[in-house]
């Protein structure tokens, strides 16, 4: 059975953008992947120009994404929600409807690192090295939920 995948950052412009296109790559066309953010302030918005080309030097395109916010349908619309970082997390969490859903949100590189609760750093302020950094880091973790997926 195919599933529903939402990843989450806070601006959905940087992290969860990349997380959106790497995971979509890994998975086939039944998988219905998509991200949000926990703010609204960059709602409407490309993903950062430095998404843009860190996806693009891999082989992956997210020019047709746009920012948008997380918003309390998603936890029914989607069977996991992957946060990029703690706070996120908590976030995400005080927004929950019901306990049923809580159990629907991860900390995505708890799948490479588990109970260990590791954030994706936000890269937002920083150079091309962190974005680059973050995509390692999400390719990885979306190879593993990939695999476990489609067993
Ligand atoms: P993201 O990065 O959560 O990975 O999309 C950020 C983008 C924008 C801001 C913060 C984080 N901001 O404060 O505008």
């Amino acid at each position: 059975m195919s599933s529903k995948i939402l990843m989450v950052c806070l601006g959905n412009i940087c992290r969860s953008p990349l997380a959106e296109g790497i995971m979509r790559a890994k998975l086939s066309k039944d998988f219905i992947v998509d991200s949000a953010g926990t703010g609204g302030w960059h709602a409407g918005e490309l993903p950062d120009k430095r998404s843009i080309s860190t996806a693009k030097n891999r082989g992956l395109d997210i020019t047709s994404q746009r920012a948008r916010q997380f918003k309390i349908s998603d936890f029914n619309t989607f069977d996991y929600i992957y946060v990029m970082d703690n706070s996120n997390y908590k976030d995400v969490m005080a927004l929950a409807p019901n306990e049923e859903v809580k159990s629907k949100v991860k900390l995505i590189l708890n799948e490479l690192f588990p109970n260990e609760n590791v954030d994706v750093p936000d890269p937002y302020y920083g150079g091309q090295d962190g974005f680059e950094n973050v995509f390692n880091m999400l390719n990885e973790a979306c190879d593993v939920i990939a695999g476990k997926l489609k067993r």
